[in-house]
């Protein structure tokens, strides 16, 4: 048996990668321009808030006393840019310019919450709103969940469990797939190496989010052994008969997937 954990991280190469950020100021200082180092370079232009300037994110801190002194661990603090000319941008580059917010003491609808709506973030993160827009998804841009749901924007790896810890990563889809938690009678072991292996988080073009549609979902981790002509060997069992009928996991096959109570072959 051998299990694939490389599969559960995109190639280095399709992430966002991120270099520097530099602020340029025009005379007036009115305007800000985040620009970006991707593979193909864009320049990203903070949310607007019309008619308010940007006042940094020492004068958040007046204020959001908490958030502001957790935000230096935040992956997302990267962005504030360092050197005795810059501006720091970190909380503005999500909420937009926080004059008018300043000014009112906090009033309603003057400043973006990114909680409700992810615009914010497909910003700088181009090819996230592709993937909400896949044929299955999570529900994101339908308003019914954020990004802030899985991501951390202001303290930490933005990634809840850091990006590592493949539990952790379990716990951050645990909190509303209470089901997948288990404890099963019958573990399946798959999950152990995290929920990303079989399934992807933002959408697929596969149903349940889905990384494969077939039978290859199963059969990264479960060698298959083809003995005589005609037979492949599962787990020590002949299924080419089986594998015809459907996906492994339905036509009464494997369907409790996840784990189960009664069958140690996860039947059902
Ligand atoms: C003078 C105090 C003050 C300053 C300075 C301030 N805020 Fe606020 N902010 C508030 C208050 C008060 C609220 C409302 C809190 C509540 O209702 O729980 C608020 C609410 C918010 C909200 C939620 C708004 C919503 O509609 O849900 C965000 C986001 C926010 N502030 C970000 C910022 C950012 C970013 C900065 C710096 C650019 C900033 N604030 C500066 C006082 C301030
Ligand atoms: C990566 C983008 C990002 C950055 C940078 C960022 N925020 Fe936020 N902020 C968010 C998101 C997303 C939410 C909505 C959180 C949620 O859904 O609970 C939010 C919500 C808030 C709120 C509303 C109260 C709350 O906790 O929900 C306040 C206040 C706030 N941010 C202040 C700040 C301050 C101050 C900074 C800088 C120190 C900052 N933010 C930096 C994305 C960001
Ligand atoms: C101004 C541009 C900008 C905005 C706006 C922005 N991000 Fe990011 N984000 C980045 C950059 C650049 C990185 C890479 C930082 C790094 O790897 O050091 C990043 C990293 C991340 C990561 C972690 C990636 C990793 O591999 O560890 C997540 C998750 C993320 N952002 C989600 C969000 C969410 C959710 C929002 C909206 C609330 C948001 N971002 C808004 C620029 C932005
Ligand atoms: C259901 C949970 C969930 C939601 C909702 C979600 N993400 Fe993610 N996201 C993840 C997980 C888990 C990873 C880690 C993927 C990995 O390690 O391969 C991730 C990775 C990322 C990354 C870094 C790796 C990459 O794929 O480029 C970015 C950037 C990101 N998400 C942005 C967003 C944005 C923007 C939103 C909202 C529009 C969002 N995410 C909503 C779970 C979620
Ligand atoms: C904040 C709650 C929340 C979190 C966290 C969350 N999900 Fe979901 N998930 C949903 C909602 C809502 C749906 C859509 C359900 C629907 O449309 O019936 C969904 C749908 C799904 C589906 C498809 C279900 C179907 O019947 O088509 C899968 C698979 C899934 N999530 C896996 C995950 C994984 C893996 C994670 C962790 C990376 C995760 N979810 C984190 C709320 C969440
Ligand atoms: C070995 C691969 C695999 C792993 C690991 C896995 N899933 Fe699934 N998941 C599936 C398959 C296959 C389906 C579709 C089942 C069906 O259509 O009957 C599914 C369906 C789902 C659904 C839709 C409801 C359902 O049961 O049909 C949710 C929600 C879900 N998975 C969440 C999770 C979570 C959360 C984790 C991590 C704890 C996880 N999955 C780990 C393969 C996997
Ligand atoms: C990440 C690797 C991985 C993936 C992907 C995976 N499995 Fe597993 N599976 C395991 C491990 C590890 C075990 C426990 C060791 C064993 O029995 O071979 C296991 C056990 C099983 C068992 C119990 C075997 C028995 O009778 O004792 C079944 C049935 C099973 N898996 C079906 C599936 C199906 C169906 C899929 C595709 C939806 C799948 N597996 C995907 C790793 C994986």
């Amino acid at each position: 048996m051998s299990t694939n954990t490389a599969d559960i991280r995109p190639p280095a190469n399709r992430r966002f990668i991120w270099r520097a950020v530099t602020i340029a100021f025009a005379a007036i200082g009115a305007v800000a321009l985040l620009s970006c180092a991707t593979v193909t370079r864009t320049v990203v232009a903070p949310p607007e808030v019309p008619g308010a300037e940007f006042v940094g994110t020492h004068t958040c801190a007046e204020c959001h006393e908490n958030i502001s002194r957790d935000f230096p661990t935040a992956t997302h603090a990267k962005l504030m840019a360092k050197g005795t000319n810059a501006f720091n941008m970190g909380c503005e580059a999500c909420h937009g310019p926080g004059g008018i917010h300043n000014q009112s003491g906090g009033a309603r609808n003057t400043i973006i919450n990114p909680s409700k709506s992810p615009e914010v973030c497909f910003a700088c993160h181009l090819d996230k709103r592709g993937e909400f827009h896949l044929p299955h998804h999570h529900p994101v841009l339908e308003g019914k969940m954020s990004c802030s749901d899985c991501h951390n924007p202001h303290k930490s790896h933005a990634i809840m469990a850091g990006g590592t810890s493949l539990m952790g990563d379990n716990e951050t889809c645990f909190r509303c797939h209470t089901v997948q938690r288990g404890p099963y009678v019958y573990e399946h072991e798959a999950s152990r190496e995290g929920c990303l292996i079989c399934h992807k988080p933002h959408g697929s073009v596969n149903q349940k989010l889905l990384s494969e549609r077939n039978a290859t979902l199963c059969l990264k981790c479960h060698f298959q052994q083809q003995t005589a002509v005609g037979q492949i060997f599962i787990g020590g069992r002949d299924h080419s008969p089986f594998l015809s009928r459907g996906t492994c996991w339905s036509a009464g096959c494997h369907e409790a997937v996840h784990g189960s109570h009664v069958n140690s072959s996860l039947r059902f």
